[in-house]
C-alpha cells in the first residue's frame, strides 16, 4: 500500500484503511510512517481485510508520483518481501495511477523488478541457489485496463527472464564463459522454441567467408572462436528481419597492446553486447514477439601470445577493405565489422550492434546513459524513444565526416584507431564503413553493462529493456 507525503492515502488506500479497522491511519497518526519516499512499515493488524499483513511503502508527493518513483517504491517493497518467507503479495502501488505510465507500464515494471531483485548469480560448479518463497504477485488496477495490465505483466516477465539470462552470462567468469560455452548456450536456447534455429560457424567456416579481421583477434588465443547465428521467426517469412549483432569478447586482455592490471578482471564483461543479444532473444521467445529477429555473435578471446596479431599488421576484412591494426586493444570493432558484413545477407529492416566498445563512452556519459550512434535518424529516434519508454536511457553522438577522416592509414584502407580524441565516435565511424546502404545503429554499452567496484558488482542486464521495447514497438 502506498502512503504519500504527509501521511496522505489515495482513494483506494482510504477504502482499504476502512476495511482494516483504521490500522493504516492509526500508524500514520502515531508518526510511524510519514510517506517519505523509501520508507517501509509492516503491519500485522489488518482488521477485516483478508490479508495477513499490510506493507506500507512511502511514495513521496502524490502529484509527483511518476514511473521513477513508482519503480523505487516497487523496489523498496521487494527488498522487504524477498527477505521473508511470504508466498504471495498483492500490489496497490499503482492503484491510484502513475503520472507518466498506464496499467500496461505499471504491471510491466512490477514483473521486471521482481526478476531484477530476486536475481541471484548461479555460481558455476555449485548447486542452484534455493528457490524463492514468493510465488505469486497480483496487481490492483482499474478493471477497464485489465487486458493492458495482463500484457504488461507478460512482457515484463519476458524482459525479466531475458535480463537474468544476460546477467548470468555476463557474470560467469571467462574460464567458464568461453566462445564454445556461448555457442552451447545458443544451442540450448534453440531447443526451447520451434520458431528459433541456430547455427555455429567454426574458424574454418570463417576463413572461407574471408573474415580476416575477426580471425586476427582470435589469433593469440587457444580457445576456438565461434560465430553464432540465431534466427527467430515471429512474423511472416517475407518480413525483413531486425538483425542484432553483439560483441562477444569473452576476455579482453588488450592483446599485444596489453591492458594495465588494475580492474582487468572486469574485461570478462567484454561479451556484454553478446549477453544482451542473448537476453533479447530469450525475451522474444518468452513473449512471442511478432517480429523476425536474427542475432549474430562473433565471439573469441583477445590474448597476447607468440601467434597473436601485432601492432602494424594489416588484415583483410570480409568486405574486402583492409585494416591496419595499430592497437590490438581496439579489437571489438575488428570482430564486429565482419559480423556487420555478414548481416547484409539478411537484408535487415534494421541492423543494431551492441558492444562494450570504448572506455571513452564511460568518460563521456558515465554509467547512466549508453552511447547511441546511427546512420539513420529514423532508427536513432526509434531507439532513443524506446530507451525513454523503458527507462533504459541512451544518448546520441554524431558521426560527422571529420571524425571519420581520423581513421586514415598509410598502409591500408583504414586504421583501427583514430587517436585519443572522440574515441567513442571514431570507433563507430569505423563500423559505419561496413554498414553503408543498411539502416544501422550502434549502442556503446561499456558504461552501462555492468557495475564495477566492490559492492553490487555485476552485470546489469542492460540494454535488454531498450531493445525489447524497440522490438515490441516495431
Ligand atoms: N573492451 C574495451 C572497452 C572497455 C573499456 C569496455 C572499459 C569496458 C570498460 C575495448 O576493447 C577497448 O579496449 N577499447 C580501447 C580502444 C582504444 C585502444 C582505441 C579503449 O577504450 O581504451
Ligand atoms: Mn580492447
Ligand atoms: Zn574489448
Amino acid at each position: 500500500m502506498p502512503v504519500f507525503a504527509s501521511g496522505k492515502l489515495g482513494s483506494v488506500g482510504k477504502a482499504i484503511d476502512a476495511l482494516a479497522a483504521k490500522a493504516i491511519s492509526a500508524v500514520i497518526k502515531a508518526g510511524d510512517i510519514s510517506g517519505k519516499a523509501g520508507e517501509v512499515l509492516l503491519l500485522t493488524e489488518t482488521g477485516a481485510l483478508p490479508a495477513e499483513r499490510i506493507l506500507l511503502v512511502g511514495c513521496g508527493e502524490k502529484e509527483a508520483f511518476d514511473r521513477v518513483e513508482y519503480r523505487k517504491a516497487v523496489q523498496a517493497s521487494f527488498t522487504v518481501l524477498l527477505n521473508k518467507s511470504y508466498a504471495d503479495a498483492l500490489f496497490y502501488l499503482a492503484a491510484d495511477g502513475i503520472s507518466n505510465g498506464g496499467a500496461y507500464r505499471s504491471a510491466r515494471i512490477l514483473a521486471e523488478t521482481w526478476h531484477r531483485q530476486s536475481y541471484r548469480f548461479r555460481q558455476p560448479g555449485k548447486p542452484k541457489p534455493a528457490e524463492q518463497s514468493l510465488k505469486k504477485l497480483s496487481i490492483i488496477i482499474d478493471s477497464k485496463h485489465r487486458d493492458a495490465a495482463k500484457k504488461g505483466f507478460a512482457d515484463g516477465n519476458g524482459v525479466g527472464v531475458g535480463m537474468s539470462f544476460t546477467r548470468d552470462l555476463g557474470n560467469t567468469p571467462a574460464n567458464y564463459c568461453t566462445p564454445s560455452y556461448l555457442a552451447g548456450q545458443a544451442r540450448t536456447l534453440a531447443k526451447t522454441d520451434k520458431k528459433l534455429t541456430t547455427q555455429i560457424l567454426t574458424e574454418a567456416n570463417m576463413k572461407k567467408l574471408g573474415m580476416g579481421s575477426f580471425l586476427s583477434v582470435t589469433a593469440g588465443s587457444s580457445e576456438p572462436a565461434k560465430f553464432i547465428i540465431m534466427q527467430y521467426q515471429g512474423a511472416a517469412k517475407t518480413k525483413a528481419p531486425i538483425v542484432i549483432v553483439g560483441k562477444g569478447i569473452t576476455f579482453d586482455t588488450g592483446g599485444i597492446s596489453l591492458k594495465p592490471p588494475a580492474a582487468m578482471d572486469e574485461m570478462k564483461y567484454d561479451m556484454g553486447g553478446a549477453a544482451s543479444a542473448f537476453g533479447v532473444m530469450r525475451a522474444a521467445v518468452e513473449i512471442g514477439i511478432k517480429v523476425n529477429l536474427v542475432v549474430l555473435i562473433p565471439t573469441c578471446e583477445n590474448m597476447p601470445s607468440a601467434t597473436a596479431t601485432k601492432p602494424g599488421d594489416v588484415v583483410t576484412s570480409m568486405s574486402g577493405q583492409t585494416i591496419e591494426v595499430l592497437n590490438t586493444d581496439a579489437e571489438g570493432r575488428l570482430i564486429l565489422c565482419d559480423a556487420l558484413t555478414y548481416a547484409r545477407r539478411f537484408k535487415p529492416a534494421a541492423l543494431i550492434d551492441i558492444a562494450t566498445l570504448t572506455g571513452a563512452v564511460v568518460i563521456a556519459l558515465g554509467k547512466h546513459r549508453m552511447g547511441l550512434m546511427a546512420n539513420s535518424d529514423k532508427l536513432a529516434n526509434a531507439l532513443m524513444g524506446a530507451g525513454d519508454a523503458a527507462d533504459d536511457l541512451a544518448w546520441r553522438l554524431p558521426l560527422d565526416k571529420p571524425y571519420n577522416d581520423l581513421l586514415k592509414s598509410n598502409f591500408a584502407d583504414m586504421a583501427n584507431i583514430g587517436g585519443r580524441e572522440a574515441g567513442t565516435i571514431t570507433a563507430a565511424c569505423f563500423l559505419s564503413r561496413f554498414t553503408e546502404g543498411m539502416e544501422w545503429a550502434h549502442l556503446d554499452i561499456a558504461g552501462v553493462a555492468y557495475n564495477g567496484g566492490t559492492t553490487s558488482k555485476g552485470s546489469t542486464g542492460r540494454p535488454v529493456q531498450l531493445l525489447v521495447e524497440y522490438l515490441l514497438q516495431h
